[in-house]
């Protein structure tokens, strides 16, 4: 749904009141949201104007979440969202791997990135020429490439997973050789998974790893557990192992999103990135967070200013461009991911 209604300061401050998360990145006073509110409603303009549509990842600040997103989710629903949309424009608050996918679906409309520091240390882990390496190294193995890669390593690849259905998806391929790239701490998830359903798979997997993720440690659930015995643990798959055998639910940010929306009212230890405990303060008040939470430079480099630059000024780096032979290789690598997720 487009967001083209004028907001009051007033309403933007109820709705981001009882954000606190990241020090002073996320909180909002009356004064900041009088600051805030004359660049959204400009943008919500904008937007009409050039028949845009604004995606947001969680991850990004309450205001653009609030204050601009038509759409909120986690990697899977926006990808599908950029696939639905009339929009001719797409602006895509999140890193640079979220832009190339909504391009790849759309390579008609004008996908803009309005993150000033849009890499990931996920998908900058490996690039196409170290794929092919390892397909020659590993053949017979069917390649599957978590959606934080770039279009080059998406091209090289049969199959695009995102944290929503990694599992599933590895299981259904009808090859019990599978190669996993890049996430050497979701890969030994995916082992073990596929090992606790049954499932006899040789499964190798590459060594990168998200930095915000890998902060994380299990010595942070034990110390939770015993100051508050009732607390849910719940975590995303790019933690490592020991924190996924010893959480309650693990999932991609959306999938978390809809377990404390079932969950009744109590203490929870979140171990993702700071931008979805924005989201519960907001929507799931009763909710009472304990623990810290880590912060993605990354996601965290999206601005009101610079959406609106994007919007008036683009520049040719705000602008997806991908050669459209590594497009055509890399939408056939997304859609393998919806034929398998039906
Ligand atoms: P989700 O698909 O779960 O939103 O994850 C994307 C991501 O970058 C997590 O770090
Ligand atoms: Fe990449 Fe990690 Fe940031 Fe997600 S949280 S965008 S995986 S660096």
């Amino acid at each position: 749904m487009l967001v083209t209604e004028k907001i009051t300061a007033e309403q933007l401050y109820q709705k981001l009141k009882d954000v606190k998360i990241g020090g002073q990145v996320c909180q909002y006073s009356r004064e900041k949201c009088e600051e805030l509110t004359p660049l959204i409603n400009e943008i919500n303009e904008l937007k009409r104007e050039k028949n845009a549509c604004i995606l947001v990842h969680s991850y990004v600040t309450p205001e653009i979440i609030y204050g601009v997103g038509d759409y909120v989710g986690d990697s899977y629903i926006l990808s599908k969202r950029a696939m639905e949309t009339e929009a001719t424009t797409i602006v895509f608050a999140a890193v640079r791997f979220m832009g190339d996918t909504a391009k790849i679906l759309n390579p008609h409309k004008d996908v803009l990135i309005p993150g000033l520091n849009d890499g990931c240390t996920l998908a900058d882990s490996i690039n196409a020429g170290q794929v092919q390496a390892l397909r020659k190294e590993f053949p017979g193995y069917t390649f599957v490439c978590y959606i934080n890669t770039t279009a080059a390593v998406k091209a090289e690849c049969d199959v695009c997973v995102t944290s929503s259905n990694v599992y599933d998806i590895c299981q259904n391929i009808p090859n019990d050789r599978i190669y996993f790239l890049p996430d050497k701490l979701m890969g030994q998830n995916l082992v073990d998974e596929l090992a606790k359903r049954g499932v006899k798979k040789d499964i190798r997997f590459y060594n990168g790893t998200c930095y915000v993720h890998e902060e994380y440690d299990a010595e942070q659930i034990f110390k939770v557990r015993t100051e508050y015995p009732n607390a849910k643990i719940i975590a995303h798959p790019e933690c490592n192992d020991d924190i996924v055998k010893n959480s309650d639910y693990v999932g991609s940010t959306a999938q978390l999103l809809d377990y404390m929306k079932t969950a009744p009212d109590g203490e929870f230890l979140m171990l993702t990135e700071c931008g979805l405990a924005g989201r519960l303060q907001v929507e799931l008040p009763g909710k009472k967070l304990v623990g810290s939470c880590n912060l993605c430079r990354y996601m965290k480099s999206n601005s009101l200013e610079d959406i609106k630059r994007v919007l008036t000024q683009p520049t040719g780096r705000d602008r997806i461009h991908i050669d459209p032979l590594v497009m055509d290789r890399a939408r056939r690598c997304i859609e393998a991911m919806f034929e398998y997720a039906q």
